[in-house]
């Protein structure tokens, strides 16, 4: 099929290297010029496992191309992906290139069709979906389309029919009802979890245990410093402003919201709990931060505002992420627009060690694999206090104890 995917963003691209792998021809239209080029010149913009490697395939085999003009892209497609912040604007661009070439006529439909990648896991969720949900316009034009679909979504459909037919309107919903339910699991896990610390239980064998009864199931049920990344907070916010403005409060998906500006800020307070609220002549070493792990996405990532609040304080702050750095330099960089900081209060570490140096607790924010065994001996006699504060509950608090180290999670019996 010929398919054009507007958006060279992560959902457009892996949508389109997907599409491509399996034999479509797919155009790439991005306003972005220099991102165009990059693209064409064989690069990468972003950070997917899985994606470069299978954007390369395509373009060699000529199956993926890319390009800077609509009228490219309108020209040539059956189809049509809009994968942008901003479809309004790209669906005005997209029929204004249909009057230019005199063919506004022609019939065609507007179809939702919501993603439901992770990130760091978007090729595997796109090729094997849990499942793909499509809302169709009534009419000719919406059969049209669902054959045109069917057959599209044929190669990923192949052991079991994975399709959800439904009304556009109801996809649309569909898509922030998964994402609110999800976020609410998180946030409930994470209220659940500040209760363990009050009464003495553990949140990771309070999650093991409901997790075993098959109607809750064991996924998102971890508690942490919060959800961040670019869906999750912004559909919740979504949802929450299209139901008032149909006059309806959404309780339930405010509260989750809520709950998770203030988790966001769980570490920060439990360092201020230990140590006082002046931090001055304090250094802290962070490990993570990215807003999860297999990504350098630093949107609304529970980092900054950890690193934030400790500078802010007073604090020195030595961070390392095995990825985002570049990124977290940027976002960093944007929030601190108007605190003047001193020389060396905030430091980059390419490598895990560099940032213990003399540090009087480390933090850990985001759960990467390569944190998960390190050498605690070594860990602690580069740390000048034997603290860790670990906020994605990646350690067993035994173990730690075991290396002399004093060990805060998330409702993990915190002893203060
Ligand atoms: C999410 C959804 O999982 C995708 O299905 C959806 O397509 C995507 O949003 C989207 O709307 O485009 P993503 O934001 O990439 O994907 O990341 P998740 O893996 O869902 O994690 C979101 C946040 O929740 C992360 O900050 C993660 O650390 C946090 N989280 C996740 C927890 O704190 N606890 C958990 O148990 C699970």
């Amino acid at each position: 099929m010929k398919i054009t995917v507007v958006g060279a963003g992560y959902v457009g691209l892996v949508t389109a290297a997907c599409l491509a792998e399996v034999g479509n021809q797919v155009l790439v239209v991005d306003q972005d010029q220099t991102r165009v080029l990059l693209l064409q010149a064989g690069g990468v913009p972003i950070y997917e496992p899985g994606l470069e490697e299978c954007v390369r395939r395509n373009r060699e085999a000529g199956r993926l191309r890319f390009a800077h003009s609509m009228a490219q892209g309108v020209q040539q497609a059956e189809l049509l992906f809009i994968a942008v912040g901003t479809p309004a604007a790209v669906s005005e661009a997209i029929a204004s290139a249909l009057r230019r070439r005199g063919r506004s006529g022609s019939p065609f439909a507007v179809v939702s069709n919501p993603e439901f990648l992770k990130e760091g896991a978007a090729m595997e969720d796109f090729t094997r979906p849990d499942r793909i949900v499509i809302g169709l316009p009534a009419g000719a034009e919406g059969e049209r389309a669902r054959l045109l679909l069917t057959r599209l979504y044929e190669p990923f459909n192949r052991h079991h029919q994975r399709t959800v037919w439904m009304d556009v309107c109801s996809a649309e919903l569909t898509k922030y009802a998964a994402n609110a339910m999800l976020a609410t699991r998180i946030s409930f896990m994470n209220e659940i979890a500040a209760l363990a610390d009050r009464v003495g239980a553990d949140i990771d064998s309070v999650r093991r245990g409901i997790g075993a009864d098959s109607r809750i199931g064991h996924s998102f049920l971890y508690a942490g410093t919060g959800y961040g990344g670019s869906c999750f907070p912004k559909d919740i916010r979504a949802l929450v402003q299209t139901a008032a403005s149909h006059g309806l409060p959404m309780r339930i998906a405010s509260a989750v919201e809520a709950i998770n500006t203030e988790q966001k800020q769980r570490l920060l307070q439990l360092v201020l709990e230990l140590m006082g609220p002046d931090l001055s002549g304090c250094r802290f070493a962070v490990w993570g931060l990215a807003f999860k792990p297999n990504t350098s996405d630093m949107r609304e990532a529970p980092s900054r505002s950890v690193i934030a609040g400790l500078l802010a304080r007073g604090a020195q702050v030595c961070a390392h992420d095995p990825v985002a750095l570049d990124e977290a330099r940027r976002a960093l960089q944007h929030d601190l627009e108007s605190v003047q900081l001193e020389p060396g209060q905030l430091r980059w570490c390419e490598r895990p060690e560099q940032a213990l140096q003399q540090a009087d607790a480390l933090l850990i924010l985001t759960e990467w694999k390569c944190f998960q065994n390190p050498d605690f001996a070594r860990l602690r006699a580069l740390l000048r206090q034997p603290l860790v504060l670990d906020g994605r509950n990646l350690y067993d608090p035994q173990l730690l104890e075991q290396h002399g180290l004093a060990y805060l999670g998330i409702g993990r019996r915190n002893r203060l």
